[in-house]
């Protein structure tokens, strides 16, 4: 696959034993007050955190800091079309903190673009296709000065990522249950790859566990 200029991306996630991040009804409690600090701290050190549409419209985030002292760093959701509620909590909630920037596509209408752009909100408008074109929006956002990015899901989007081999490093949480359930989100959801060899792999490259929870780090490895 040809290399293009792009943010360092870490895909940073929670998940049951039996790897879903969400309960069949959308439940996303997995982790603990522990977990939450970790994952704030390294929140404090990237310049960018992206979920997908579902996540907004599921669990309406904040995506802010609770634990750690930091300078901010931008909200980046991916919605092809602008649909996510315009009183969200990523548009409403500490956006001088937190600005946040909308990736969509030509087919999102003016007024629904004017209606963000008047709450602040930087629109990206990329690409005609059903959905956003991850993989030409990477150099877009490199070239913004987002040099690295926190992808925090849902499912569906990590799948994209996945399918692009656009991962450089796992921050994996593992929950101590299991949840079951075809309808609950899995870590990667999509079309899947029919072959292990197609898919990206990964080096284990830390493993620490705490009050039944373990946390694993991995980084891309060569093919
Ligand atoms: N435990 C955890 O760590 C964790 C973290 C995050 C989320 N979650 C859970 O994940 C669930 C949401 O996941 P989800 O899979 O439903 O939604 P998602 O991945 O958050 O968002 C997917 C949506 O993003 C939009 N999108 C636009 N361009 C895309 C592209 N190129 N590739 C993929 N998606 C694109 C699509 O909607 P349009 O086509 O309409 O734009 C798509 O349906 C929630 O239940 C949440 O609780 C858990």
């Amino acid at each position: 696959m040809k290399e293009i200029e792009k943010p360092y991306i870490i895909l940073s996630a929670a998940m049951t034993i039996d790897g879903k991040i969400a309960s069949r009804a959308g439940d996303p409690r997995l982790s603990d007050e522990e977990d939450w600090k970790e994952v704030h701290k390294l929140r404090a050190e990237i310049d960018a955190i992206m979920v997908g549409k579902g996540t907004i419209i599921k669990d309406n985030p904040k995506l802010h800091i609770k634990y750690h002292e930091h300078d901010g760093y931008y909200r980046i959701v991916v919605d092809s079309n602008l649909s996510i509620p315009i009183d969200s909590n990523v548009i409403s909630f500490q956006p001088e903190i937190y600005p946040t920037i909308i990736c969509t596509t030509e087919n999102a209408p003016n007024e629904k673009i004017k209606m963000f752009e008047a709450k602040n909100v930087k629109i990206i408008k990329f690409g005609s296709g059903p959905q956003v074109d991850i993989v030409n929006l990477m150099p877009i956002l490199y070239n913004e000065g987002i040099k690295s990015i926190l992808l925090e899901g849902g499912g569906t989007l990590n799948w994209s990522f996945i399918r692009n081999n656009l991962i450089d490093e796992i921050r994996l949480t593992i929950a101590p249950w299991i949840i079951g359930g075809k309808e609950a989100v899995s870590l990667v959801e999509g079309e899947g790859f029919a072959k292990m060899v197609e898919g990206p792999r990964f080096k284990l490259i830390e493993v620490n566990n705490r009050d039944n929870y373990v946390v694993l780090k991995y980084k891309k490895r060569d093919r």
